[in-house]
């Protein structure tokens, strides 16, 4: 229930993401659970529980595996594990493209069951409607435009925006009409880096690339391909700062061996019985 997450007055806001544009790079990692939350907050300026969490944590093919509830658990996680970021929680697929007013209630229950400070949605000019009724209810929105992983299946795959000047032309106006719906940011996802710079520089709100470019007012990750436990295949621009697939799969090699030789659990790991002053805590 919202009334049990923490409170979000400490939190950076979407105002002032929105008033750090042109400054300092903001800090952008994906999240979808306690414990990497609580991990990541200290160091980012903003988690995005993304619904690339259906692909990531769940198995599914592509983003469209996601559904509000499955939003709403890992939103909850990542409040719960949070304290200083501004949390953007994802609205999937099939909750917001059919009309205002599907997408003002389901904006409100993912802020309502999260507490979270924002929503982010895919699509430019044909979602700027849907951006200014959330937003007019008074709930942050931040954009998404460029490739779109909820379209991926329409598309035919992962395909790089801005190769062609009408393409750029597209994005760009997709930017104006997300920027003039009133979006604190937007993320710009899989781009050429010229067309991402370019629109960085037309329009005021910050905007936080992947697979886009440096000159973005910001930068964003998938959490599991930064520290290197994706198992399947890694975009091009993603950079592993850690390689956690090995050290788990070394972990579990050991504990196997050891499990099997008995030498886990060892003296350290039981408990004797001697303790006579209640039952000892694990
Ligand atoms: O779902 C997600 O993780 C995202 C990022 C790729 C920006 O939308």
């Amino acid at each position: 229930m919202a009334t049990e997450l923490p409170t979000t007055d400490s939190r950076i806001s979407p105002s002032l993401i929105r008033q750090r544009k042109g400054g300092t790079p903001l800090v952008c990692l994906t999240a979808y659970t306690y414990p990497v939350a609580r991990l990541l907050d200290p160091h980012v300026d903003l988690l995005l529980v993304g619904d690339s969490v259906a692909m990531v944590l769940h198995g599914h093919q592509t983003t469209l595996g996601a559904s509000i509830e499955m939003m709403v658990a890992h939103g909850q996680a990542v409040m719960r594990g949070s304290a200083r970021a501004c949390v953007v929680v994802d609205m999937p697929a099939g909750t917001y493209e059919d009309s205002a007013a599907q997408a003002v209630g389901s904006a409100r229950r993912i802020v309502d069951e999260t507490g979270c400070q924002a929503v982010k949605l895919e699509g430019g000019v044909d979602m700027a409607g849907r951006i200014a009724a959330i937003v007019a209810n008074g709930i942050p929105v931040m954009g998404h435009i460029g490739l779109l992983p909820q379209s991926v299946e329409k598309e035919g795959g992962y395909k790089i925006k801005g190769r062609t000047d009408e393409n750029v032309a597209a994005l760009v106006a997709d930017a104006l009409a997300v920027e003039k719906a009133g979006a604190f940011s937007v993320v710009i996802e899989g781009t050429i880096e010229a067309a991402a710079a370019d629109i960085t520089r037309r329009i005021a709100i910050p905007t936080i690339g992947i697979g886009a470019s440096p000159d973005c007012d910001g930068q964003i990750l998938v959490i599991d391909d930064m520290v290197g436990l994706t198992v399947d295949r890694v975009p091009k621009f993603v950079k592993e700062y850690a390689h956690l697939r090995s050290v788990i799969a070394h972990a579990a090699e050991q504990y196997a061996s050891e499990v099997r030789n008995r030498t886990f659990p060892g003296p350290a790991h039981v408990f004797s019985g001697s303790n006579t002053n209640g039952g000892d805590d694990a």
